[in-house]
């Protein structure tokens, strides 16, 4: 079965916009690990702008599953997984300007990803690298010595629904994925996937888990919305009566 392991860096999102304590993205990994997610995602950005240090490290103490720290090759970065100790780090490229983790992984050797990812690997941390769907970087991942590959499903994820673009861009994934097999590399997916496009991706030759955020925190705000005004309603309601 593909293990799903959500991202909740949307629910911190909310919260730092308007610099309340809610909602806390710990309440809400207890509520996806009862909803049957098997672990959780968090990614701590450079600039703080969703995860804070202190969700990491409360995460490491409240997950019952699997933790994945999804983190860019930085000195800075690195020390903090070493204290923290999730189960495996992603890594990932990081722009602050953008507005969410927009490609893959350059894999180049000798590189930053390289020396970061060996240090992880002595901690005895999972390494896990966010790619681009292309046989070339899953086989440069795999020279790296890494065990596993995430493959970026934002192209399959933006072209038109079911068109000819869709069918190329999930023929990319399943050539990626192949090779990733080949090379004996443990293969995730993930980024831009919601309750529509997320079929196809999920049977991919060999995929072995999912992360998840954007899509299934939008469906969630859906499906709270109507019993949230009920409760709102029903203060309301019971304080009028009182009256002031
Ligand atoms: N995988 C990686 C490596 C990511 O950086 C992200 C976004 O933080 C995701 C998966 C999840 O993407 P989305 O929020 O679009 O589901």
């Amino acid at each position: 079965m593909v293990r799903l392991y959500v991202n909740v860096d949307h629910v911190a999102t909310l919260r730092q916009q308007r610099g309340t304590r809610y909602p806390d993205p710990v309440t809400a990994a207890v509520l996806c690990e009862l909803g049957g997610a098997d672990g959780i995602t968090v990614h701590l950005r450079e600039d703080r702008r969703h995860i804070q240090d202190r969700d990491v490290r409360v995460l490491r103490e409240t997950v019952r599953g699997v933790l994945n720290l999804e983190m860019a090759a930085t000195d800075e970065m690195l020390r903090i997984a070493r204290e923290v100790k999730p189960d495996f780090c992603t890594l990932v490229p990081e722009k602050r300007e953008e507005r969410t983790t927009e490609g893959g992984l350059a894999v180049t050797p000798g590189g930053a990803v390289e020396r970061v990812a060996r240090a992880l690997a002595e901690a005895g941390i999972g390494v896990s690298l966010f790619i681009d769907p292309e046989v070339r970087v899953v086989e440069a991942s795999a020279r790296l010595g890494v065990g596993t590959v995430e493959l970026h499903t934002g192209d399959y994820c933006l072209a038109p629904a079911r068109g000819p673009e869709a069918a190329r861009q999930l023929q990319r994934l399943e050539l990626a994925a192949r090779a990733a097999g080949d090379a004996g590399l443990r293969l995730g997916a993930g980024h831009g996937l919601d309750y529509d496009n997320l079929g196809p991706v999920a049977s991919l030759p060999g995929l072995e888990e999912l992360n998840i955020g954007h899509g299934l925190v939008a469906r969630a705000v859906m499906l709270g919305m109507r019993g949230a005004v009920e409760e709102l309603r029903a203060i309301i309601d019971r304080a009028s009566k009182v009256g002031p």
